[in-house]
């Protein structure tokens, strides 16, 4: 693994470069692009290597799910984040958001209320609106450089009844919090007493930096678990969204058998060949490749923290405990969201998303994937600077 390594990736229809969406959201496609959440580094070895053999066999037809499959699933959770997760608990799905999507489906009506933290993931808000919701916000605070849950609000929220469901990025994207399991009590012991069911999104689970621990929210008291679902996936840890496999954790058993129904009548219950060596081999040889790629991961947050304070103290890092996604506050340099997003993009020439597209409250800020050679990086801080120096 050589994660300095530049790999090309314009030979694929690969969205991050797609040329069309840099002109409508950038401007221009002559940006340097650190926006859409996959990574620039190749996958481990023994799946390159899985993938190819599968692919060698040359036949491709009806394949299940084996015990092996699963016990790679369960190892891995026992493994690298000491919970005993139940394999009879999961439910397969394509992704992440069409989890969601369905819990949303099954567990409100028309108008009803879904409670997220902005800023958070946009496409929670596509998810709510599609399916007619309406977005309830209980937005995150900012206490002394750190991000923190507004309880009180959220205890408010919850307990308006037509707000039925609340949808937690565990760890959280885009500001890098991973929520402790005393957070996440009080978020499940708040949702209890008001009823309202917990969809934890936990794609981002594996890429977490010492100290902190991802607490998978289903693995907190039975009671708690009995109310909500872990939304699970090997997508960003082993960069193999392009896979599209991901599954729920669901401890009730009622909307266990709801959920499976529903995937069942329209038949998105399946999964490919592909997936299926893919899922068994990233989670049982994997583990030495994610601990090299944390290192890396750290080492550019690092690389960052010391070339902004050195070179550009305006611009500051919200330190990452999580996700390879830096949350970058531009709020120094005092230019309005419009203003910062035209800078980033027109003169910076570097495409990272605007923070305000993840709420309002990202005003100011702007959210920059790091899973990148750090020579990539480097060009883009440097491209930062030189541009920042008329505004300074
Ligand atoms: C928090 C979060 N949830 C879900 C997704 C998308 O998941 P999927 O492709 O499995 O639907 C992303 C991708 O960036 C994400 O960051």
């Amino acid at each position: 693994m050589n994660f300095d390594q530049i790999i090309d990736r314009s030979g694929y229809p690969t969205f991050k470069l797609n040329k069309a969406q840099l002109t409508e959201h950038f401007g221009s496609d002559e940006v340097l692009p650190f926006w859409i959440a996959d990574m620039d580094f190749q996958s481990p070895g023994a799946l390159i290597a899985a993938l190819t053999a599968r692919a060698q066999h040359g036949i491709y037809g009806y394949e299940y799910k084996t015990a092996d499959y699963f016990n790679a699933i369960t190892g891995w959770y026992r493994r690298r984040h000491g919970w005993t997760l139940d394999s009879r608990q999961l439910a397969a799905v394509p992704g992440v958001l069409s989890a969601i999507a369905i819990l949303i489906d099954q567990h409100s009506n028309e108008g009803d209320g879904v409670i997220i933290q902005p800023p958070v993931f946009f496409e929670f808000r596509s998810v709510i609106r599609s399916n007619h919701r309406r977005i309830v916000k209980n937005p995150l605070k900012l206490v002394d450089g750190k991000y923190q849950m507004d309880f009180d609000d959220l205890e408010r929220k919850a307990a308006e009844p037509e707000n039925k469901i609340m949808i937690v990025c565990n760890p959280h994207n885009p500001v890098g919090r991973v929520w402790t399991r005393e957070e996440l009590s009080r978020v499940g012991e708040i949702c209890r007493r008001h009823n309202v069911l917990v969809i934890s999104d936990e794609i981002h689970g594996d890429i977490v930096y010492p100290p902190h621990r991802y607490t998978p929210f289903v693995s907190l008291a039975d009671e708690l678990a009995q109310g909500a679902v872990s939304c699970l996936s090997p997508a960003k840890t082993f960069n193999i969204a392009g896979m599209v496999d991901a599954m729920a954790a669901i401890p009730n058993e009622d909307y266990r058998r709801q959920f499976r129904d529903f995937a069942h009548r329209y038949q998105i219950n399946k999964t490919n060949v592909f997936a299926l060596a893919a899922v068994e081999t990233v989670y049982t040889q994997g583990d030495a490749w994610l601990d090299a790629l944390l290192d890396y991961l750290q080492a550019n947050i690092n690389f960052l923290h010391t070339y902004f304070s050195e070179n550009l103290p305006q611009v500051k890092l919200v330190e990452p405990e999580g996700t390879f996604l830096a949350w970058l506050d531009f709020t120094a340099l005092g230019l309005d969201a419009k203003a910062l997003e035209k800078f980033l993009a027109q003169k910076a020439k570097i495409a990272v998303s605007p923070g305000y597209w993840f709420g309002r409250e990202g005003a100011g800020y702007a959210r920059m994937n790091i899973a990148t050679p750090r020579s990539v990086l480097q060009a883009a801080v440097s491209q930062l600077t030189a541009s920042s120096i008329n505004l300074c």
